[in-house]
């Protein structure tokens, strides 16, 4: 365990800001946390009295559910909000919502919305603490952060790992969050696909580029597909979902060009025979559901961390 850091920082709005040490601090602290996860009884006193808002402007199922689990077991009140049901589908503002629900003592805010900067925004304006829950094409902070507690338990180390990450480069957000992250750690990084996913300027992030599939997932320790963003594009991005499958799936042949004792990884939600396989999600080497897991952790080490400083008993 890493020495005790000095946690200064309100909100979690990207991991660009954090240190290799910060990084390592709140992986750490999940880790610690994963031991309640196992207990009969899943609850710590370590957030009573404060006050969590989940407030999604785009859909979810792990993140959202992942918080408020998370909020729960530390004790904490939650509320959610769906924005159909709320003022919101009247024209009320992102802010004037987000002023309006501070106004009833939130402590924090877990946003998501299709705006890249939203969590930003909110940040500066409100004094809660707002944690990224995925901006637009921007970052999705806890989703790498759980990634990267996955990738330690099954590899044993944070560092010097060939990690590989195929398929919608240009609207994932868990591609950025993970490439800092994982970059900072000193991992080698690859984005996988084709040259209309991934622009030549990315190089300039520090990723290694590959447009073909068999030589970037070479000798990989880490496979990491990413769903194809159907909703934020148009058409022109590849021929026929069966030409992008044909070249860059994960599939039962594509997976041997990887190291054999790989992980395959996805954040998901995942579309089946598209940029993954039925057969290999359900392969032993398959980590898609230890993700999941490892979120409520990592989710209640965000908000102890933001909403304590770590100066509370865990
Ligand atoms: N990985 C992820 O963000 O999943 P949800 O969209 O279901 O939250």
């Amino acid at each position: 365990m890493t020495e005790k850091i000095k946690w200064n920082h309100k909100d979690l709005v990207s991991l660009e800001p954090l240190s290799k040490e910060e990084l390592i601090y709140i992986l750490e602290t999940a880790k610690s946390f994963e031991e309640v996860l196992k207990r009969d009884v899943k609850k710590v006193p370590t957030l009573r009295g404060k006050s969590v808002l989940t407030l999604f402007y785009e859909p979810s199922t792990r993140t959202r559910t992942s918080f408020e689990m998370a909020a729960k077991i530390l004790s904490a009140d939650t509320i959610n909000i769906s924005t159909s049901a709320s003022s919101v589908s009247k024209g009320e503002t992102l802010l004037d919502t987000v002023k309006n629900l501070e106004a009833m003592s939130i402590d924090a805010i877990i946003i998501r919305h299709s705006f890249s900067g939203a969590a930003e925004f909110l940040s500066k304006r409100v004094k809660a603490s707002v944690i990224n829950g995925g901006d637009g094409r921007h970052e999705h902070p806890t989703q790498a952060l759980l990634d990267i507690l996955t990738i330690w338990e099954y590899k044993n180390i944070l560092s010097g790992l060939k990690i590989a990450i195929v398929g919608d480069i240009l609207h994932s957000r868990v591609a950025r969050s993970n490439l800092i992250a994982l970059k900072k750690l000193g991992n080698e990084v690859r984005f996988v696909g084709p040259a209309t996913f991934i622009p030549e300027t990315f190089r300039e992030l520090g990723a290694e580029i590959y447009y073909n599939l068999e030589e970037g997932l070479y000798d990989a320790d880490v496979v990491m597909a990413l769903r194809i963003q159907k909703e934020r594009m148009g058409s022109g991005f590849y021929p026929t979902e069966r030409e992008y499958a044909r070249c860059f799936s994960i599939n039962k042949n594509s997976i041997n060009f990887a190291k054999k004792d790989a992980i395959i990884m996805h954040p998901g939600p995942v579309n089946r025979g598209l940029e993954i396989t039925s057969d290999v999600l359900d392969d032993k080497r398959c980590v898609v559901l230890d993700q999941v897991t490892k979120g409520v952790a990592v989710r209640m080490a965000v908000l102890y961390l933001l909403l304590t400083g770590g100066k509370v008993e865990n």
